[in-house]
């Protein structure tokens, strides 16, 4: 069983990009929607609720973690990989190296959390790879308007808070909730070019899986669900926008 957890339904992203290269996986998905966002928590306090969802999915079996939140990755990989050496971790980060390997010279736009852009983890990799025509922008709130649902209220926001950037090239999409949202970003920037990081993460799955010869094979697919706020609507829309 291979473990996949996000502060809520926004890793159906990554999840959707791991089935395309382990169509017979069986996944067990957890959706910590009580904690979302975790964007705007401290690093000690998401720390502490992801140790608790990784320890409750190696208590379940699983052969391999993928942190599909770019949050929980940038604050809590490094840890989690010291405390649990024994376990394969997979964590997602902001795409940012596809813009300097594809569209380096254009204007880019890097939308995520305050605390994936704040962490260390984002800052070397940003400053590795600065192309001087970038803006961060901390997108505080909008990934809890997308867990809640209502698409009045996340296009409102992205009227409020994207319409001054309408002109760049590049957007980065560096929390796994907003691939969810990409016509109604469209729809204010234009034309741009998206990336996001869950093909790269899927591939690094698959490529580790096959180095430690970790068999991943389970005959079908299987997913399972868990949310943590016991919300049953949750699941229907997690494997809505699964298909
Ligand atoms: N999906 C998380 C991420 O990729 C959501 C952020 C949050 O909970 O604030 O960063």
């Amino acid at each position: 069983m291979i473990g996949v957890l996000d502060s809520g339904i926004g890793g159906v992203s990554v999840l959707r990009e791991i089935i395309k290269l382990i169509p017979k996986g069986h996944f067990i998905y957890y959706s910590d929607s009580v904690n979302n966002p975790y964007g705007d928590k401290s690093k000690d306090e998401v720390y502490v609720i992801v140790k608790n969802i990784v320890a409750y999915l190696l208590d379940k079996g699983c052969i391999a973690i993928v942190l599909a939140c770019n949050t929980a990755s940038a604050i809590c990989v490094k840890r989690l990989r010291s405390e649990y050496p024994d376990t394969l971790f997979i964590a997602i980060e902001p795409a940012y190296k596809m813009v300097h390997d594809y569209n380096p010279e254009g204007n880019t736009l890097v939308m995520a959390t305050k605390g994936t852009l704040e962490s260390e983890k984002f800052l070397a990799l940003y400053h590795k790879y600065d192309n001087n025509k970038t803006t961060l922008l901390s997108c505080s709130g909008l990934a809890d308007l997308i867990e809640k649902g209502n698409m009045e209220d996340v296009n409102l926001y992205l009227e409020n808070n994207l319409k001054k950037y309408k002109g760049v090239d590049n957007v980065v999409l560096g929390c796994t909730h907003y691939p969810l949202i990409k016509e109604n970003i469209r729809r204010v920037l234009g034309v741009v070019k998206f990336f996001d990081g869950s093909v790269g993460v899927s591939k690094e799955l698959l490529r580790q899986l096959e180095l430690r010869n970790i068999n991943y094979d389970n005959n079908e697919l299987k997913i399972d669900f868990i949310d943590s706020s016991k919300d049953d609507s949750k699941e229907k829309r997690f494997r809505e926008l699964l298909k």
